[in-house]
């Protein structure tokens, strides 16, 4: 396993901060996240091929969280591995269709801690808030059993959008106690700016990264300008490709980071690679 440890130090404009990727654990994130889209009897044996390979004692004490109502799912275990709790959110099961039934109105997001009109994602709060307490209970009976874990929280797509909008309970739940890990793959935006700010400010993880990848048209959406001006949560990790380094971006939103193929070329394709792997085949990877 390729294991590369960037560290980036860097002036952010919201606060000053570090910025550390670590590749290893991101790689072994994006497997879960990938697993999330695997059947329920094909997860414990873990046979989804190379992502399943990048844990290879798989998911124990596996749990499943789901609305078949809003088609909203997520996944948690135990990772030997990682010696972590592992809560991985499925996207949409139709990849390529996963804003069409979502609105993108602003919902008015419920933290008070969280000041100054933060909004957040209509379709993608809604989804979220109808698995909330069975996620909640899950993750309790995972700290129960393994208290002294990490916490990594991972998604990919929709589910991405889903792990930050989970990310501030989560925390809450963990004894307000910073998660160790928080990687996530080819989000689409889920908040707004001041939504954003908070949550870059209350630094709810050691390790956060926003992965993204070529010129993925998913990231771009909904849009930052006028009229919605949606907003990035978190630093930007981007490759071009996977055969090359990534590129770290300290800003949320950065025109030089994987924000320049709104200037190019959009390639839906780039939405459906991660580190190589071809998520389009993701239902034959795991049977
Ligand atoms: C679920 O996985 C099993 C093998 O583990 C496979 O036989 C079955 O076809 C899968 N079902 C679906 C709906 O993908
Ligand atoms: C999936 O597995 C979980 C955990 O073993 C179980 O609670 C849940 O009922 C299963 N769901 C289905 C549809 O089989
Ligand atoms: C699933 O979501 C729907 C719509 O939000 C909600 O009415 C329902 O109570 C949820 N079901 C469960 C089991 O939480
Ligand atoms: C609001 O978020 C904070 C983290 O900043 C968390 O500790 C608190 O429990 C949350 N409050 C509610 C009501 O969810
Ligand atoms: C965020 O948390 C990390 C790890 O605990 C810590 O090293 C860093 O200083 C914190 N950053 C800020 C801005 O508080």
């Amino acid at each position: 396993m390729q294991k590369l440890l960037i560290t980036l130090a860097a002036l952010c404009l919201v606060v000053s901060c570090q910025f550390n990727y670590n590749e290893g654990i991101s790689k072994n994130l994006a497997g879960f996240a990938v697993q999330a889209y695997c059947n329920n009897t094909s997860i414990p044996l873990n046979n989804c091929g190379a992502p399943c390979n990048q844990n290879p004692k798989g998911l124990q004490n596996f749990l499943e969280v789901k609305n078949t109502t809003t088609s909203t799912r997520a996944i948690l275990g135990y990772s030997p591995d990682n010696d972590a709790i592992i809560i991985s959110f499925r996207g949409t099961v139709d990849l390529n269709n996963w804003g069409a039934d979502l609105s993108a109105a602003w919902y008015n997001y419920p933290n008070l801690s969280c000041t100054g009109n933060c909004q957040v994602h209509t379709g993608f709060f809604t989804n979220y808030q109808s698995i909330i307490s069975q996620l909640k209970s899950n993750f309790l009976v995972l700290k129960a059993n393994y208290p002294s874990a990490k916490v990594y929280l991972t998604g990919h797509s929709l589910g991405a959008a889903l792990a930050t909008l989970s990310l501030p309970d989560i925390y809450s739940w963990n004894g307000n106690k910073q998660l160790d890990a928080v990687y996530h793959f080819e989000s689409p935006r889920a908040a707004n700016q001041a939504f954003a700010n908070w949550l870059r400010a209350s630094n709810f993880s050691v390790y956060y990264g926003r992965i993204t990848h070529g010129y993925d048209p998913v990231v771009q959406n909904p849009t930052s300008w006028w009229p919605l001006y949606y907003y990035h949560t978190h630093f930007e990790v981007f490759y071009l490709n996977f055969n090359n380094q990534p590129k770290l971006c300290p800003q949320a939103e950065d025109t030089t980071c994987g924000a320049q193929s709104i200037y190019t070329a959009f390639n839906p394709a780039d939405h459906m690679n991660l580190f190589n792997w071809d998520l389009s085949a993701a239902g034959s990877l795991c049977s």
